[in-house]
Parts: structure tokens; C-alpha cells; sequence
């Protein structure tokens, strides 16, 4: 959906497979900012999912990667996370973050109807946002336990508290639909 300032916020298609090598240098560049809670992800993962429908897109006005978020569905499609996302830093205060979480809970929704939706995050940003769509904070023992979403914590400078708390809690909050 394009809003007023020309920014475009839709779903990915296969034809956008080319842009995962923009998502995966945004996403690298985030990583290296040490940022809590922003799940590591592989530019094979990333192109699986933009082909597979299941990104995110914003779009500036001239038609570059201002940002994305994934849809990634856990324990048998009992689970989907909103995660990675990202929005490039000369895109930022514009409300992308709030408009690709929003396309993302309702792709989610569409496309896993069964699933809880749920998030980890230190952002406040994205705090406020989540907050925003009825999201409430919940202890991590009430999200997704699937070995496989905790997998993206690794890459996190706090890796180790989560391991030496066996993975009860940690630094981020946990969020879910409800
Ligand atoms: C976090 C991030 C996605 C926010 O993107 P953004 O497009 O600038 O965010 P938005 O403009 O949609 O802001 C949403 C709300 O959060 C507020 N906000 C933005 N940055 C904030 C910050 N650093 N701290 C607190 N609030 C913030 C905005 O003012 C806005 O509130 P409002 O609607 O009441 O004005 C972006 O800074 C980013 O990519 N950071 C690096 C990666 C990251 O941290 N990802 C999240 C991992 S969970």
C-alpha cells in the first residue's frame, strides 16, 4: 500500500527475488551495530523467503529497499514470528516500522489463520508498535519454544545470559497477539 509520503509497503513476490541481496547488506549493516533482539538470518534465508511470499517490502519512492520484515512460521505453523526487521537508517522516523509490522501480523494472519503471532524485541520502536497493534508482553515460557526461532538469538552480544538463564529470560521482551 503506498501511503502519503510515496513510501510503498507490500508483500514480496518471486519477482522481487533479486532483492535479497539488498535485505541481507541491510540486514548485516544492523548486525554490526550490535542490535539486541534482531534475529540473524542467511542470504539464502532471506531470498527463500521474499520468493516464498513471505517478506515484507517498503519501498522509497525511487524504488529502493528501504526496508523489510519476514513472516516466519514455527512449531507446525502453531507459532509465526514477525522478525528481522529493518529499516535502513536514511528511511527511519518516517513510520515504515509500523506500517511493515502491521502488513506483516495481517500476512501472517492470512497466511497462517491458526497460528499465534508473537515477537522478541529490546526496540522501543517496535515496543510501541506492537503495543499499538494489542500486542501484550508475556514470560518467553508463553511464546514459541521451537529450538528453531531461538536459533536467531545466537548472533545476539547476550546470547550467553539467555543460555545461562536456560532460555527463561533474557533481555528482550516477548510480545504476542493476545
Ligand atoms: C527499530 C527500527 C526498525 C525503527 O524503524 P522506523 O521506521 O524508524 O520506526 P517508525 O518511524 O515506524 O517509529 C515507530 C514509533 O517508534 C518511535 N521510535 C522510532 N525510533 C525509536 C527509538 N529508537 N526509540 C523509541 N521510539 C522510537 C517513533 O517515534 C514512532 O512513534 P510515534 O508513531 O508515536 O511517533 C529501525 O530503527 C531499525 O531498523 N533499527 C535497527 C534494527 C532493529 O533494531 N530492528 C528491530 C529488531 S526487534
Amino acid at each position: 500500500m503506498e501511503g502519503q509520503d510515496g513510501y510503498r509497503v507490500r508483500a514480496s513476490t518471486a519477482a522481487d527475488a533479486p532483492r535479497a541481496a539488498e535485505a541481507f547488506a541491510l540486514l548485516q549493516e544492523a548486525l554490526k551495530g550490535k542490535v539486541i533482539g534482531l534475529a540473524a538470518r542467511s542470504l539464502a534465508e532471506l531470498s527463500g523467503k521474499i520468493t516464498d511470499g513471505l517478506a515484507v517490502l517498503a519501498l522509497s519512492p525511487d524504488g529502493v529497499l528501504a526496508g523489510f520484515i519476514l513472516v516466519c512460521p514455527w512449531d507446525q505453523d502453531r507459532w509465526v514470528s514477525t522478525s528481522a526487521l529493518v529499516v535502513a537508517p536514511a528511511h527511519r522516523q518516517h513510520g515504515l516500522a509500523g506500517r511493515l509490522k502491521e502488513a506483516a501480523a495481517g500476512l501472517a494472519r492470512a497466511r497462517f489463520p491458526a497460528a499465534r503471532r508473537f515477537g522478541l524485541t529490546t526496540s522501543g520502536a517496535v515496543l510501541k508498535v506492537n503495543a499499538r497493534m494489542g500486542w501484550v508482553p508475556v514470560p518467553y515460557a508463553e511464546v514459541c519454544r521451537d529450538p528453531g526461532f531461538w536459533k536467531g538469538c545466537e548472533a545476539c552480544p547476550h546470547h550467553e545470559t539467555l543460555l545461562r538463564m536456560k532460555g527463561e529470560i533474557c533481555f528482550c521482551t516477548a510480545m504476542r497477539d493476545g
